[in-house]
């Protein structure tokens, strides 16, 4: 089954193209510029009207949820906010009327995002699954849903889950912003992008072997940053993860202006600090951002938009990524970040698919 990939997790990166492609099929009309989505088609005038979005999930699906908020008031206008699963579940939380809750899973079977799942129905909520796992407990318990279609995810790092999770979030507030505010040609727009991310995805993991390369350069630091803004600052938080999950080095991910509040302290000569600072509104500021990084000794890792000329006169290593519109960068953002903790694991002679003290889903709250 792992053909000519020495781990399921390498194997699940490269073959993001293909799974993408999957995930997409059927579900953009790009003649008629329109997102076909089966499982909606009975609540589009309930979705229209929801007055407020909860997202929740755990781990890797909490930062999905994090750039379905930003999508889903971006681009359909809705007041939407994620939440840890496990946070949302005890907090008492408000459900108004038109409330709305997508639990995010790839298995289907996550304890704490269940249970924040019965929490919310029960006070009125309806909920609206992106899961991944076909006839799991929380796909049978949500009222409607979009399945990933990515099959299934062997590595205990989630990877082409992640993207999958993006994908459909991304066609759901696409659907419900066209029945908004959304103009039909954004709309056309947007599908044409998303069409070609399986391709841009190919470009990216050819440069594998490059990406070890730099990571083999930096790989006996413990300690490293991730730092992204806008639609990137999740990509940060998910980079740091995988980082930690499978090579059990040291990372923290946040928005790259919080740096300047304290986590600057860190900085000392030679850490690694990897920005997602790519084409887009919030550029400058990232340049400024790496600048301040730089001028304390940090190494900087960007991943910079194809043909960015300007980048390498404050970065020590690029990975470039195609040019995508905005809200859709975070699909090839993060693919050089999934690589990045791949090689480091790889590097330190870790079990990649298998880390210490994990399980694929957590089954306990
Ligand atoms: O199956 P789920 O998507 O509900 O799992 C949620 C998290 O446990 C999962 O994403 C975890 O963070 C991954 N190991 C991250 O790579």
């Amino acid at each position: 089954e792992l053909g000519p990939y020495p781990h399921y997790m390498l194997k699940e990166i490269m073959e993001q193209p293909e799974t993408l492609r999957t995930c997409l099929r059927g579900r953009i009309d790009r003649r008629d510029g329109r997102v076909i989505l089966g499982g909606l088609a009975q609540h589009t005038r309930l979705l229209a009207r929801a007055q407020r979005i909860i997202l929740t999930g755990q781990g890797t699906a909490f930062h999905a949820g994090l750039i379905g908020e930003y999508l889903l008031e971006d681009l359909a206008k809705i007041p939407a906010r994620v939440q840890y699963a496990s946070e949302f579940r005890y907090r008492n939380p408000i459900i108004e009327d038109g409330s709305i809750i997508i639990p995010i899973s790839q298995s289907g079977e996550t304890a704490d995002t269940l249970s924040a799942l019965r929490e919310a129905r029960d006070r009125g909520a309806f909920a609206l699954g992106v899961v991944n796992t076909v006839g799991s407990t929380i796909a049978r318990e949500t009222d409607a849903g979009v399945y990933l279609h990515v099959g299934p995810e062997i590595g205990v790092a989630s990877t082409k889950a992640f993207l999958g999770q993006v994908a459909v979030l991304t066609l759901i507030s696409l659907y419900v912003g066209r029945r908004r505010f959304l103009a039909e040609a954004d709309v056309a727009r947007y599908l044409e992008a998303l069409d070609q991310i399986p391709d841009h995805i190919n470009t990216i993991t050819q440069q594998s072997d490059r990406i070890r390369d730099v990571v083999e350069q930096v790989i006996d630091r413990d300690n490293w940053l991730f730092l992204g803004r806008g639609f990137n600052y999740p990509v940060a938080l998910e980079g740091a993860l995988k980082l930690k999950e499978i090579s059990y080095i040291h990372a923290e991910g946040m928005p790259a202006a919080e740096m300047k509040h304290g986590p600057i302290a860190l900085i000392d000569q030679g850490m690694p600090v990897v920005f997602v600072a790519t084409r887009g509104s919030q550029y400058e500021k990232v340049i400024s951002n790496i600048e301040e990084v730089r001028s304390r000794g940090g190494r900087i890792l960007a991943v910079a938009s194809e043909g960015d000329t300007n980048i390498a006169r404050y970065a020590d290593f690029v990975f470039e990524v195609p040019d995508v519109p905005e809200p859709l960068q975070p699909l090839v953002t993060v693919i050089p970040l999934q690589l990045l903790a791949y090689h480091a694991a790889v590097l330190r002679g870790h079990d990649v698919d298998k880390p210490r003290n994990l399980a694929k889903s957590v089954t306990v709250e």
